[in-house]
């Protein structure tokens, strides 16, 4: 019991808003145009506009009367003013004009928005809102990230639940097996019918590397009977084409802080999803599909990326995420639990990411007091 304690009160020092001090994939590159651009991140609004050929992002509400920066304009090269009384902003942050007080006023100099760090890579604008100073981002990317020569595909979408609810989805990877079974990416494959999970540090020592096995594709239960009852049209793939798909008899993913998991797929090609905390009813999936190629072998991914894959794995009611996003956004995660053996990988995330995490896992309190800035 006293063990059961301990894990619940370990489940709640995971921050509802996320681990702050890590870069996080926002939104695509090309979301933010000549228009200023709203984003809400880690429970704060945010603005981001170009300016000097990159974009910035800002704090989203006016210091003055908590009017929506996104909704202002540019009067003044680089620089963003209020749609409300025209207090004028620079790409850093800094108050330069309050248009209505006229350019004698002395009231820019004490006035400053909150800026935070943004890097452009792979088409997508990742920002850092930590309380430290930020690391380069090739310290926050999975190795499938760094390589050279990378092909990106990426597909973002918004769930309507928390980011832990999703995290642990990650950490239980022997659900794919019911919940995936039927998914269009599987329907052809052999799938376990039972398995055991393991769960170990990566080698990099930034997660989890979790992986099961199993040797049944069909179970019998005393009294009620073979589960699953029909698996037939399995079979078929494999005697046609061999039987050496990756998950068939066992697989592996890697899960690490703050929040993403990544798949070995066949062909080179990875699968990476990030969870990125908008609120604390809100995530943002940001799902990179990844292969080392150029020319003509870049050309070819694309193409079957955008006319089958996609459509497989991210979109629809019987894509992989569409069934992850139905099962996460209608469980009840205050719900009392029973975890069992299944449930390793999550227990060892509720009891190991909080220390683990960069610059520990306490959520931060920020001062909001107008006109503080933390850079
Ligand atoms: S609310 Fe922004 S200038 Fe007044
Ligand atoms: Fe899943």
């Amino acid at each position: 019991m006293a063990g059961e304690m301990s894990l619940s009160s370990s489940k709640e020092r995971i921050p509802e808003l996320g681990f702050r001090n890590y870069w996080y994939p926002a939104l695509k590159s090309k979301e933010v145009g000549r228009k200023p651009a709203h984003l809400r991140l880690l429970g704060e609004d945010l603005v981001l506009f170009r300016a000097r050929d990159r974009i910035w992002a800002l704090e989203g509400k006016c210091p003055h009367r908590g009017m929506p920066l996104w909704l202002g304009r540019s009067h003044f090269p680089g620089t963003l003013s209020c749609a409300y009384h025209g207090w004028t902003f620079d790409h850093q942050g800094r108050c330069v004009a309050a248009l209505l007080e006229g350019p004698d006023s002395s009231l820019p100099s004490k006035v400053c928005l909150r800026s935070y760090a943004v890097e452009e890579r792979f088409g997508v604008v990742w920002i850092f809102m930590g309380e430290v100073e930020p690391p380069p981002l090739d310290e926050d990317l999975p190795p499938a990230l760094l390589k050279p020569d990378l092909v990106v595909c990426t597909d973002i979408q918004d769930w309507r639940c928390n980011w832990r609810v999703v995290i642990e989805n990650f950490m239980d990877p022997l659900h794919a097996l019911y919940v995936h079974r039927r998914s269009l990416l599987m329907l052809f494959d052999m799938v376990l019918s039972s398995a055991r999970l393991e769960v170990r540090d990566t080698d990099d020592g930034r997660g989890f590397h979790l992986e099961y096995r199993g040797d049944s594709y069909q179970d019998i239960y005393p009294g009620l009977g073979r589960y699953p009852r029909r698996w037939w049209w399995r079979r078929l793939r494999a005697r046609l084409f061999g039987d050496d798909k990756f998950w068939e008899r066992g697989f592996f993913a890697e899960v690490r802080l703050p929040s993403h998991t990544s798949v070995n797929l066949p062909g080179g090609v990875t699968y990476i999803q990030w969870l990125v905390p908008k609120d604390k009813e809100e995530t943002r999936s940001v799902a990179l599909t990844v292969v080392q190629a150029r020319g003509l072998r870049a050309l070819n991914f694309k193409f079957w990326y955008h006319v089958l894959f996609h459509w497989l794995e991210n979109r629809g009611a019987y894509s992989v995420l569409g069934q992850d996003r139905l099962i996460c956004e209608h469980q009840d995660y205050r719900h009392p639990e029973k975890l069992s053996a299944t449930d390793v990988g999550i227990i060892r995330w509720r009891r190991e990411a909080w220390r683990r995490a960069r610059g520990g896992g306490s959520e931060v309190t920020i001062s909001r007091r107008s006109g503080e800035s933390t850079r």
